[in-house]
């Protein structure tokens, strides 16, 4: 089926004129769904709103996309640009949404109402009404989005030209397929994924190999054995010319030998600094890999194609790379947004069930971090998701993505905000140091340490305890450990001390004071700690 861009996004987001440019960059038939109502009712939207009311226009938004889908075109694509309402009908949505790619455009409040003022729109009239009603639609932007773009600053030539591309990596699975587009200092990062989305890696290389350059695959033994001959084919001649580094698996390999390894891998090889590393395995590889990428001749392009659910829904998004020392974990790294991030959700396929069980304990995370309607969403589709259901972790993975980047964006070298990433980590880390690491996955020691922070946010931050039984439920559908032996409580609230002086200067304890408000920096007295202990002590 021909494809279908629909753009949605606020008032003056710029739907319209972005989407007039697309069309005519595809050589495809633009439609504007306000100028196709006031078309065929012969009354401008004010006239509408006011003579009919706003259910009336919705109903006339409904009937239009309807028709409008009947009649799509066999061959070539249709761009829609839709009203910043439209998508408020539920009806409206889900037929939009089971046929189109939803393009957002993601225009920060005030630059939307400095385009939308005097614009006689009958829902632009006020400022504060107006910026009212943004901040109640984002939820709903951000729920549907298959595509997020930053509009905010940017030119309608730029926004046209990236959904150009886009679309053009997709294509015959544009339907299913998602992306991002990271605003990140210095290097922009483009996430693309879906079911199918390592096909992508194709067009993408042949892209950068007609430039000349080369691609440089690291990963590990268990990735290489399910994927690497796949993702080898589909990087073509530019793999050819670069190579493949393989590496054990597992959290030993993150240490300085293998960074060198690498180094002297890529220098043997003749590697520049317009080639690319591609980084193909879970969050080790992601992390080392990147660290070399970020380091070899003061940095080289970095492709991720992450193939762990932690690795797809945290690690590979973000630009966090490290190496452990001895003393700890994560020492040694470099903030580094990888160009291109691909996440196939179908490449969990190969997945031990432990590893994916343990990148739930990441999904609980952040379904609590989010908001309600996430972690309602979780406990819904427990079962499919359990079982790798293809759609729904396609839309979950999407969703993770999205929040993390989200969070990123407002805080990207890790001064502030970001640290609300960390709910859970500070007991897991404590629970990785004293039962040993290799012990539990670092998934399912997220999974334990946030039943504790749960606890935690409820003497401290009046957190109703509901929350707490609610994540212990769906921790064991996602058959995840919620008890386990802890050695001895002092040595724990221990560990935790120090992993706070690791991190010293930064946010100490992560709680919530509701789903979706989360709260960094809190000084949890030990009673509180050791109390909070006991509800998962076996
Ligand atoms: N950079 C960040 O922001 C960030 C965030 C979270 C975690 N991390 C890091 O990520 C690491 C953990 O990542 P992980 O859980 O992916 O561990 P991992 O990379 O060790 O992968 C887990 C295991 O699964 C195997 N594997 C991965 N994908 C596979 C597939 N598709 N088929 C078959 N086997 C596959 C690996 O070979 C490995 O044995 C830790 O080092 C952690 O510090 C980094």
């Amino acid at each position: 089926v021909a494809p279908l861009v629909a753009l949605i996004g606020f008032m003056g987001s710029g739907k319209t004129t972005v989407g007039r440019r697309l069309g005519q960059l595809l050589g495809w038939r633009f439609a504007d769904l306000d100028e196709e109502i006031v078309e065929s009712r012969g009354m401008t939207i004010p006239q509408i709103f006011s003579s009919e009311g706003e259910p009336a226009f919705r109903g006339y938004e409904r009937a239009r996309v309807a028709t409008i889908l009947d009649s799509l075109p066999e061959q070539e694509g249709l761009v829609l640009a839709l009203g910043g309402g439209t998508l408020e009908d539920a009806e409206t949505r889900a037929a939009l949404k089971a046929r189109a790619g939803l393009v957002y455009l993601e225009i920060e409040p005030e630059a939307a109402w400095q385009r939308a003022r005097g614009s006689g729109r009958p829902l632009a009239q006020g400022k504060k009404a107006f910026e009212e009603l943004l901040v109640s639609r984002l939820p709903m932007y951000e729920e549907v989005a298959d595509w997020v773009l930053p509009a905010s600053g940017r030119t309608v030539e730029e926004l046209a030209a990236e959904i150009a591309e886009d679309l053009g990596a997709a294509r015959d699975r544009w339907a299913a397929a998602w992306g991002r587009r990271l605003r990140a200092t210095g290097r922009p990062s483009v996430i693309v994924g879906g079911r199918g989305a390592l096909d992508d890696i194709a067009s993408h290389a042949l892209e950068a190999g007609e430039r000349g350059r080369r691609a440089f695959v690291i990963t590990d033994v268990n990735v290489q054995e399910a994927w690497g001959r796949r993702v080898n084919s589909l990087l073509g001649p530019m793999a050819q010319a670069g190579g493949m580094l393989v590496l054990e698996p597992g959290e030993e390999t993150k240490n300085v030998s293998a960074l060198e390894s690498c180094w002297d891998w890529l220098a043997e090889r003749g590697a520049r600094r317009d080639d690319v590393v591609v980084a193909l395995g879970g969050g080790v590889i992601g992390d080392l890999a990147g660290l070399a990428a970020a380091t070899y001749q003061r940095g080289i392009s970095l492709w991720q194609i992450p193939t762990s659910l932690l690795a797809q829904v945290d690690s590979s998004v973000g630009g966090k790379t490290a190496i452990n020392l001895g003393t700890g974990k994560n020492l040694v790294g470099a903030f580094y947004q990888p160009d291109l991030v691909i996440v196939d959700p179908e490449t969990m396929k190969s997945l031990p069930e432990v590893e994916y069980r343990g990148g739930l304990g990441e999904v609980v995370k952040y379904g609590l971090l989010r908001s309600e309607g996430l972690l309602a969403r979780l406990e819904d589709d427990a079962g499919r998701i359990a079982a790798r259901d293809g759609e729904t972790l396609s839309e979950l993975v999407k969703v993770c993505v999205a929040y993390k980047a989200d969070v990123v964006e407002d805080d990207e070298f890790d001064k502030g905000g970001r640290a609300v990433l960390n709910l859970g980590h500070t007991i897991a880390h404590a629970l990785e140091v004293t039962c040993g690491y290799g012990a539990m996955t670092h998934g399912q020691a997220v999974a334990l340490g946030l039943l504790p922070a749960l606890m935690v946010s409820e003497r401290m931050l009046g957190l109703p305890s509901s929350v707490r039984s609610r994540v212990r439920d769906l921790l064991v559908s996602f058959g995840l450990d919620v008890v386990v032996d802890i050695p001895d409580t002092a040595t724990v609230i221990e560990a935790t001390r120090r992993d706070k002086k690791v991190v010293a200067g930064s946010s100490g304890f992560v709680g919530l004071r509701a789903v979706g408000d989360p709260v960094w920096g809190l000084d949890v007295p030990a009673e509180v700690f050791a109390d909070a202990l006991e509800v998962i002590r076996r």
